[in-house]
This record gives C-alpha cells, sequence and structure tokens, in this order.
C-alpha cells in the first residue's frame, strides 16, 4: 500500500474509533436511564409553602442520564423538600444529544455567556431556605443547565448547596466560579456535595451511588 492509502486507513480507523466510543457511551447511557428511571419515586409535599416563615428546602436538578436525578430524588425525600426538574430538549438521550451536550459544555467553558435555553426558566423560590442546585459534571464543571438556572435566578438570603454526579473529575475553579456566581446573586452560603460514580466500566450500582450519598452528605443511613 501506498503512503497515501496507509493515510486513509489511518483516518477511517480513528473515525470509527470515535463513532464507536459515541454509540457505546450512548448505549451505556440508556440503560442506566431505565435503570435507575423507576428507583425512589418520589412527589413534593403538599403542605402550602410559607413565604414569611422560611424553613422549607428546594431541590433543583438537571440530569441526562438519570443519576442525577436519582440523587435529586433521594436527597428531596430525606429533606422533605419540593423537587424541580430542569429540562434540556437538545440535550436529551442518544447519540444526537450527546453530541450537543459535549459542544454545549465546551461553548460554555470558552465563553460563559453561551447558555442553552433552560424549562422552567425562573422557579419562584422565595419560601425557601435552602436551595439545592443539582446537575452531573460535563468537562470538569457543573453542565450548562444549571447555570442557565444560576444565571435566570436570584437566592437572596438562601443557603445554596450544589450537589454533582460524576465519572472522575471535576475542575476546583470551576465549582469556585460556581460559588461565586451564587452568591452574586444572594445567596448567603455555599456548599459542595458531590458523589464519585467511576469510569464507565467500573461504576457505583445506583444502590451504591445512594449509600455513598447518604454516608458523604448526611452522615446517616437513609430512614427506609
Ligand atoms: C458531555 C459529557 C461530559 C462529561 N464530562 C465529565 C467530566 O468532565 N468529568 C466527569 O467526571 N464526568 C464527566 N461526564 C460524566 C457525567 O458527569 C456522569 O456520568 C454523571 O453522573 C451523569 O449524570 P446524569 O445521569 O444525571 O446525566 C460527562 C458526561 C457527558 C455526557
Amino acid at each position: 500500500m501506498s503512503l497515501m492509502q496507509w493515510f486513509l486507513v489511518i483516518i477511517a480507523m480513528a473515525g470509527l474509533a470515535v463513532v464507536g466510543f459515541f454509540v457505546g457511551v450512548t448505549l451505556i447511557e440508556r440503560t442506566q436511564a431505565r435503570r435507575v428511571a423507576p428507583m425512589e419515586p418520589y412527589a413534593a409535599p403538599m403542605a402550602p409553602v410559607s413565604k414569611t416563615v422560611r424553613t422549607r428546602a428546594a431541590v433543583i436538578y438537571f440530569s441526562r442520564s438519570g443519576n442525577t436525578a436519582l440523587a435529586a430524588r433521594h436527597v428531596a425525600r430525606r429533606l422533605d423538600a419540593d423537587i424541580y426538574s430542569l429540562q434540556v430538549p437538545e440535550y436529551e438521550l442518544g447519540l444526537t444529544g450527546l453530541a450537543q451536550s459535549a459542544l454545549g459544555a465546551n461553548a460554555r467553558r470558552n465563553d460563559p455567556a453561551k447558555l442553552p435555553n433552560v424549562t422552567p426558566r425562573t422557579i419562584d423560590l422565595t419560601p425557601f431556605s435552602t436551595v439545592w442546585l443539582g446537575s452531573p459534571v460535563w468537562f470538569y464543571s457543573p453542565a450548562p443547565p444549571l447555570w442557565a438556572f444560576v444565571e435566570n435566578n436570584r437566592f437572596d438570603g438562601q443557603h445554596v448547596v450544589l450537589f454533582n454526579t460524576f465519572n472522575s473529575n471535576f475542575g476546583d475553579d470551576q465549582i469556585a466560579a460556581f460559588r461565586s456566581k451564587v452568591m452574586e446573586r444572594g445567596a448567603t452560603s455555599f456548599e459542595h456535595k458531590h458523589v464519585l460514580r467511576g469510569r464507565m466500566t467500573q461504576q457505583l450500582t445506583p444502590e451504591e451511588m445512594l449509600q455513598a450519598i447518604d454516608a458523604d452528605w448526611f452522615g446517616t443511613p437513609s430512614g427506609n
């Protein structure tokens, strides 16, 4: 084979490897999403919220493949909190959504003003004393939908808890930037909780993830 033919073969193999990686990740994500979706169903308490006595917690989260959603339901159940899911249709499960997620995370890292449209855009958070904000880590940072939510809302007088699920690493600089952003938007205090799920082929089971959350975030096992 000529040098040019070898070059084309190597390019084609590299392309196949990239496509194979994305297909593999998508299959794992779909399997995980199916497994965790029915776990720990939770409906917010029906008691009316008081705008004058702020004791309640709200849990607001974005999740693509369901792991942060499961963590959010678990936290909300433990705290008897209201729960809200943030939606960004272009980041849905599947190959296109995965590519859009990577592009969106990269775009925000290069330009923090590049944020997706998130639904709901705003939530009336005035009844709550504590606001939990959850997302996966994308490119070492909370995923763009959570940044978008923070940009559109205020946290006056509130304690904000950022919580993340992730596979391997996050950037302390990114968490510090997120903290600055919520403090700028009125929060009085901030903490970061996180659960390391492990790399794709050797991850915690959902049950192990919840046990880690109980131990590391709450210090006690869940009541049920
Ligand atoms: C586009 C993209 C980028 C990611 N980047 C990181 C990363 O930088 N560090 C990390 O530890 N995990 C990373 N992950 C893995 C997710 O953070 C992890 O699987 C998370 O638990 C998924 O949460 P979810 O099921 O709620 O969507 C990334 C996942 C995606 C889809």
